[in-house]
């Protein structure tokens, strides 16, 4: 199989995930990657296989250490965050406890913005915890904070925009704010995608993502990534063989299949939440929308009617699915407080505004005039008519 490159020169991002990773196949022309579900790898000889297992050649050996369909996925998705490499992982959370777990060990310390996905707050003030690892967090977006709990800090971890209010992070700044202080940084790019925010050009170390949402698309998939350079990624690969955390190659396949039409995707996930900010934002009933202007993530909070118009509304929709997960071409709406925001303590979360009255929508590609009609429904259904 070959790479007939002639494309790279170019190589806009939507050229980029159509075409980069791929192989060609002169002798059966096949242009469409194949799928290789093999656990483990055969040798000709045993030096061959001794060399192999030691790290010495570069070979496929054993596909908890590599598969050619990790590779797809992750020269396909490094060159679309604009990084060294990659490395898939089963999941998100398998992805971020593996990047952190490489570059930590008891006695250090990390420094993060208190906006953060869930599983990653509990990962940070329950588990890591117990193996002698703290976190110190400071409000979303206070750089001085941020500077002086990253002295002496091994890593620096944001998340940007965060999950479930669309807070957006100056990645320049915490990145030359890690760097002064000798520490790591690490960003979650989950919400944004290498379509609107390539974290690496801003100087972040390990861009990392939830391939379940927008990347694979279809909620269908549950897979992780980390991307960075071959210095940050090394411990990272060295993890992943340790832990074991590797997707399915099949899974990775597919994920390297949905990058193809990621683009194209995120452009009309973006069109329709616009849509619907607009929509929101013109209406009473709405207390309040937070929407960064870009993708396909937003919350609001309704002006009045407490928990039992929130369900209402929840249960009102008709196309948007209530559904704790985000970014597949299908509208998804959830209460972030009650599912992915459930293990914070209620100081924890009042402090950052996550309420029972937030409501999180992921606005899918349907027709856009579908949506606000189905939105229009149950806003009536949650508070009645607006005047
Ligand atoms: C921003 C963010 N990061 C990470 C994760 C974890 O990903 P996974 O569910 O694939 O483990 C999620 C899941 O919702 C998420 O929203």
């Amino acid at each position: 199989m070959e790479d007939r490159g002639g494309w790279r020169e170019a190589a806009p991002l939507a050229t980029q995930e159509v075409h980069a990773g791929e192989r060609y196949d002169p002798a059966t022309g096949m242009f469409v990657s194949p799928i290789h579900p093999a656990v483990a790898f055969g040798h000709e000889t045993l030096e061959d296989l001794v060399e192999t297992a030691a790290g010495r050649r570069d070979r496929f050996h054993y596909t908890r250490y590599s598969n050619p369909d990790f590779r797809l996925a992750e020269e396909k998705l490094a060159r679309l965050e604009g990084c060294a490499d990659a490395r898939v992982f089963a999941s998100g959370m398998a992805a971020i406890s593996a990047a952190l777990l490489a570059h930590l060990q008891a006695g250090d310390r990390v420094a993060a913005y208190r906006d953060l996905y869930g599983g990653t707050w509990r990962l940070l003030t329950e588990v890591f915890p117990r193996y002698g690892i703290g976190t110190r967090f400071v409000d979303t977006g206070d750089e001085e904070g941020l500077a002086r709990a990253a002295r002496g800090a091994r890593a620096v971890y944001v998340e940007s925009p965060t999950n479930p209010l669309l807070r957006e992070v100056d990645l320049a700044r915490v990145a030359a704010i890690a760097h002064a202080a000798g520490a790591l940084s690490l960003c979650d790019n989950t919400f944004a995608t290498p379509v609107y925010q390539r974290p690496a050009e801003a100087g972040i170390d390990l861009v990392l993502h939830s391939g379940s949402k927008y990347l694979a698309g279809h909620s269908d998939l549950s897979i992780g990534a980390v991307c960075g350079g071959v210095e940050a990624l090394r411990p990272v690969d060295s993890m992943r063989r340790a832990l074991g955390g590797v997707p399915d190659p099949h899974g990775a396949w597919l994920l390297a299949r949905s990058l193809k039409t990621l683009s194209l995707r995120m452009g009309r996930h973006t069109a329709n939440a616009r849509a619907v900010a607009a929509l929101l934002r013109a209406d009473p009933r709405v207390a309040r929308v937070h929407y960064p202007g870009y993708s396909g993530m937003l919350s609001l909070e309704l002006a009045s009617g407490g928990p039992d118009a929130v369900a209402r509304l929840c249960e009102g929709l008709r196309l948007f699915r209530l559904a704790p997960t985000l970014g597949g071409v299908e509208s998804l709406v959830t209460v972030p407080r009650r599912t992915s925001h459930l293990t914070l303590s209620d100081e924890d979360a009042g402090r950052l505004g996550i309420t029972d009255g937030l409501v999180r929508l992921s606005v899918g590609i349907e027709e856009t005039a579908d949506l606000l009609a189905d939105l229009r429904r149950a806003l009536g259904l949650a508070l009645g008519k607006s005047s």
